[in-house]
């Protein structure tokens, strides 16, 4: 029995790719050998950018598939929709009533939507409160998260504190973050940060065809053919690296520096690295993704399990407020 609770919320924006693969989703699958894993899809907070329903919908669906094909262990474990389980927005309300206005001002993701002019609602502004609701309501122990994350989480140990040193030390456990220090840095086809955003991901379970598109389009410099070079800094040797074994990249990267082996011949090899390690969760993947009725499935169970989890918890905040 593991005792240890492990949380995270992912945001369905969009399928999947390789940087939320190697940044995020892989760790996270990882810590399923220590902690019981409480895994879920944070649609709520989607609600704030993307105002298309069907994409979120259909975004929640690429979200758990790729999650089950990647080896979630439901059985032993947890994953959830977040709008299944609304006693969320019951413990955010608990919340924002601790939390200082100037607090959430300081947010990085406020402050930057501030600065760039963007039109700003509530639900952005008050993100940290809900994100720190579905922390809290679960008694996480730890919270994996990207560094761009770690600010919410320290929030999320602030509310708890303010909770606590009014209603009774103790009531709210305080989560630790476990951050993973360059797990944002995985660099897209064209040298930037991977990022839907941006134009330059590479999807986990494109079809083969397109995977191969993506890995050609991977920028290199214009060192020719038969020229020494060096993958040693490069998006492909980055790539390559977090793929391959550290025999395979020293052995790549001993052809390159000879010279005689051109940049497209070498990402065709990382096509090859990629495509083999992804073919057989691809299958698993657009099996599950085409059966919608298991998808609903595995959420409604998720949600049974995580509703379960949560009511006594929540149950010991509404008793601390004389609400019970
Ligand atoms: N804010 C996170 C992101 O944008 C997603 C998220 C929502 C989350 N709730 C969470 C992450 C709770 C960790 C814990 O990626």
């Amino acid at each position: 029995m593991l005792n240890k609770v492990s949380l995270t919320g992912i945001k369905p924006t969009g399928k999947p790719h390789l940087g939320n693969l190697l940044g995020m989703i892989a760790p996270a699958l990882e810590l399923q050998k220590d902690y019981s894993c409480i895994y879920f899809i944070a649609d709520l907070h989607s609600l704030n950018g993307e105002k298309n329903p069907s994409v979120i919908r259909e975004s929640t669906y690429d979200c758990v598939a790729t999650w089950k094909a990647l080896g979630l262990d439901t059985d032993q474990h947890i994953m959830f929709r977040q709008s299944d389980v609304p006693f969320v927005t019951e413990y955010t309300w608990y919340l924002t009533n601790v939390t200082g206005f100037g607090f959430l001002e300081k947010a990085h993701a406020f402050k930057d939507a501030v600065a760039k002019g963007k039109d700003i609602n509530l639900g952005l502004f008050l993100y940290p409160v809900l994100m720190a609701a579905d922390i809290l309501m679960y008694d996480a122990d730890v919270v994996p998260v990207g560094k761009d994350q770690k600010q919410h989480v320290e929030m999320a140990r602030n509310m708890a504190g303010s909770f606590n040193s009014i209603y009774g030390e103790e009531i709210i456990k305080l989560p630790t973050p476990l951050i993973r220090e360059d797990g944002d840095l995985i660099t897209g086809t064209d040298g930037q940060k991977m990022s839907k955003s941006y134009g330059n991901i590479i999807e986990i379970f494109a079809p083969e065809k397109a995977l191969k598109e993506s890995v050609m389009k991977i920028t290199t410099d214009s060192t020719p053919l038969e020229d020494p070079k060096s993958m040693a800094e490069t998006p492909l040797g980055q790539l390559y690296r977090l793929f391959g074994s550290k025999d395979a990249y020293a052995d790549l990267e001993s052809r390159l520096q000879k010279g005689g082996l051109g940049w497209g011949h070498a990402k065709l090899e990382l096509f090859e690295l990629i495509n083999q390690k992804l073919a057989e969760p691809r299958k698993i993947y657009n099996e599950l993704r085409a059966d919608e009725a298991t998808l609903k499935q595995l959420l409604s169970t998720g949600a049974e399990k995580a509703t379960a989890r949560a009511k006594p918890i929540l149950q010991r905040v509404r008793a601390a407020l004389e609400f019970n």
